[in-house]
């Protein structure tokens, strides 16, 4: 008896240990996750977590100018968050003399911080379960359209009875595919300063050959400040502003991390979506990835040789190729690892058992509603990607005839529109065109409009385009046209608007990006929406009953750029037989990787000389210095900058980056292969103190258990 009890009890913890993945919604912690958190060996309740009324660590976390994750980390609003993610910042700041992106930055003084026009922060204030009032009214009788009114109504009326003060913000949000409604009460911060940057070397240490990649070496971190008014509310800039007091901010724990231990990443992941049926993801991995990723190879091809022979595109192209080449990685990853993992397998299964539960029940159509939708929308999705990927992200001539359609569009509400619009497209070609050279364009766009006249459904080929000469519209266009020089787009944009409309449409450039412009606008886009609609009524339904025919399972809702924790361990992994990545990497390993001189893998002096006296202060561990580690736990694009949280809440780590083989984790999350890449806070704490010597902000953190050396 005793043994069966042993043998039991021995199940549950294998059982609970197993359960991560997921993102769940930090006001709705109490009960299963606290105790899986529990399980893997957190000493936090809900309530450490997210509390309303009392302090909590919440109150620590910001989205970051709308797209990553920072967290306060002193009592003076000290921000931590990933170098990739304040790179538009230190680059604003960068001039040849003071290049930051090179050198680093650290603001010594306080009168040193760099005021950042146009960002901002956003603490979630209190988050509300208001999913009966969104549904109020809503009855079977009304058709799909009338619901989609009602919910909307309802929404905004929420949205605008919300109780909250007159400086803080309201927004509805769905969850769940449209199942559950939260409502968040937000407050944003205006005046952000740049305190401290590495230099690239350190912040982004194997740039695009290492990125999305283990084993990882990346210091990619970075040093903001929250300024607010005298009251600490929020105040837009002013010299007179002062450090934000937070309501929580974390302690930095030196203690490190061994396998096995418990981690939390907090912070506002972007898009998941891991309920899609079987159908879809076959699409994505057989008909969608593979377009997009050739549209970006190419150009990644072309961009990649014009960088190699010359420095000044080098500087002016790096940052565009490592965001085409980002999710180009990504991609591949991502499709390798849905086959490898047997995603779309896993999912039929699912199916067939979803199918007999649901059989002879008004359910049952919904896996054959799916299978029908989802060939209908085949050709249409692989249009809108191929558009996408190919004028709008990588074409930059066409991209910008995207741009002046919708000036010429501007025109329709009026003089004093289309001026405030034109004024914002001029202010922008100042920067793009400081980064524009006309031929790599050139070949980028005969590459990939060739390739768009083979590859793109005929149904969605503008008419007109039919029979183009791709090489001698090329000829044509960067001959003549005046969108590829910031003098004579300017030019161009002098007058009225119909003076203006009028001489754009005599440009060929212009004229056949619009023709382009216009088939998404008016065929590809609302022929998409039209299917997707439907797929969106029959995906809350189908998320819905699975959730009624499967209530042991564990359903978290999608990412939504909504704040979230996920949790699990410090683990390696094996992506492939015979092979076991540990989950730490070490300073030692950048000098294995060191190349003299090489863009991605060069390493300063200073760095040398510490590696060389192993001079690591209470940051190292038996004569090593930490550098990144690995986790289980579940995170997406948006998550970059989140804190890494210990069992104690203090933290450990900073969040950048996914490991290759687990990219599908977007789709398929499996905790056998998916792991996220963090920095370990001993390496950023270590680059502030020694390499940087910037005493001043070493000084305002709390550092908690540290071991003696
Ligand atoms: N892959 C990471 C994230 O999506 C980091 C990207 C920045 N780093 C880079 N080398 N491009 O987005
Ligand atoms: N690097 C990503 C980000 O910028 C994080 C990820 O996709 O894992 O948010």
């Amino acid at each position: 008896m005793k043994n069966r009890i042993l043998l039991f009890a021995l199940c549950i913890s294998i059982n609970l240990s197993a359960q991560q993945g997921g993102m769940w919604i930090p006001s709705q912690l109490e009960g299963r996750n606290e105790k899986e958190m529990k399980a893997l060996g957190s000493n936090l309740s809900a309530k450490d977590i997210y509390a309303v009324g009392k302090s909590s660590i919440k109150d620590a976390i910001v989205h970051f100018n709308g797209g990553c994750t920072a967290e306060v980390i002193s009592k003076k609003g000290l921000l931590l968050t990933n170098h990739h993610c304040g790179f538009g910042a230190i680059q604003s700041h960068s001039t040849t003399e003071n290049d930051y992106l090179k050198d680093g930055f650290w603001a010594y003084k306080a009168k040193d911080e760099l005021k950042n026009s146009g960002m901002v922060v956003t603490f979630i204030k209190r988050i509300d379960d208001v999913t009966v009032q969104v549904f109020n009214g809503i009855t079977d009788a009304l058709s799909e359209k009338e619901k989609q009114d009602k919910i909307s109504q309802n929404i905004k009326k929420i949205q605008k009875n919300a109780i909250k003060e007159t400086w803080q913000e309201a927004k509805v949000k769905s969850f769940y595919k449209k199942n559950q409604y939260f409502l968040f009460i937000t407050e944003t911060f205006k005046d952000i300063r740049l305190v401290g940057a590495p230099p690239s070397s350190i912040g982004k240490f194997g740039a695009d050959t290492d990125n999305w990649m283990w084993p990882r070496h990346s210091g990619d971190f970075s040093l903001f400040r929250i300024y607010a008014g005298k009251d600490n509310k929020p105040a837009v800039y002013s010299e007179k502003n002062k450090p934000y007091k937070p309501k929580h901010y974390l302690p930095v724990s030196l203690d490190g991390v061994s396998e096995g231990d418990f981690t939390l990443v907090y912070g506002f992941p972007g898009r998941t979506n891991e309920y899609l049926p079987a159908v879809a993801l076959s699409q994505i991995v057989n008909t969608l990835n593979p377009a997009k990723i050739k549209i970006r190879d190419e150009a990644l091809k072309v961009v990649d040789t014009y960088m190699r022979n010359d420095a000044t595109i080098k500087m002016q192209y790096a940052s565009k190729f490592a965001s085409i080449a980002n999710y180009w990685k990504k991609w591949i990853g991502e499709s390798q690892g849905i086959q490898k993992s047997k995603a779309i397998e896993k999912k039929e299964r699912l199916e067939k058992a979803f199918a007999a539960k649901v059989k002879g029940t008004a359910n049952e159509t919904i896996l054959p509603m799916f299978d029908k939708l989802y060939s209908e929308i085949k050709e249409v999705a692989l249009a809108r990607d191929i558009w996408i990927e190919t004028v709008y992200r990588n074409t930059e001539v066409l991209h910008q005839s995207f741009g002046l359609y919708q000036l010429e569009l501007s025109a329709e509400k009026g003089e004093a529109n289309f001026e405030k619009e034109k004024e914002k497209l001029l202010h922008a070609y100042k920067g793009f065109y400081k980064n524009y050279n006309a031929n790599v364009d050139k070949d980028v766009f005969k590459k990939l409009v060739t390739l768009y006249f083979k590859t793109n459904p005929k149904k969605y080929t503008p008419n007109d385009l039919e029979n183009t000469n791709v090489a001698m519209l090329a000829d044509t266009i960067f001959k003549t046209s005046s969108l590829v020089s910031l003098d004579k787009v300017t030019a161009l944009l002098q007058g009225d608007s119909k003076t203006v409309i009028t001489r754009m449409n005599k440009d060929i450039g212009y004229s056949f990006g619009k023709t382009l412009a216009k088939s998404f606008y008016f065929v590809i886009n609302p022929a998409y929406h039209a299917i997707q609609n439907k797929i969106a009524v029959v995906q809350k339904k189908y998320m819905k009953a699975l959730m009624q025919e499967f209530p042991e399972d564990r359903f978290f809702p999608d990412a939504n750029s909504t704040l979230r924790i996920t949790y699990g361990q410090v683990k390696g992994y094996a992506p492939k037989d015979g092979v076991y990545y540990k989950p730490v990497s070490y300073l030692k390993g950048i000098i294995e990787k060191y190349k003299p001189n090489d863009y991605e893998f060069d390493v300063s002096q200073k760095l040398l000389d510490l590696y060389k006296t192993k001079d690591y202060c209470n940051y190292g561990v038996n004569g090593k210095l930490p550098v990144n580690f690995l986790g289980t736990n579940h995170t997406t694009g948006g998550n970059s900058g989140s804190p890494v949280i210990d069992a104690n809440g203090n933290l450990i780590g900073l969040n950048f980056d996914r490991v290759w083989e687990g990219t599908m984790s977007d789709y398929n999350y499996d905790p056998e292969i998916c792991r996220n890449i963090m920095v370990d806070v001993r390496y950023i704490m270590f680059i502030i103190d020694k390499y940087a010597g910037a005493k001043r902000i070493i000084k305002e953190i709390d550092f908690v258990h540290p071991k003696e050396k």
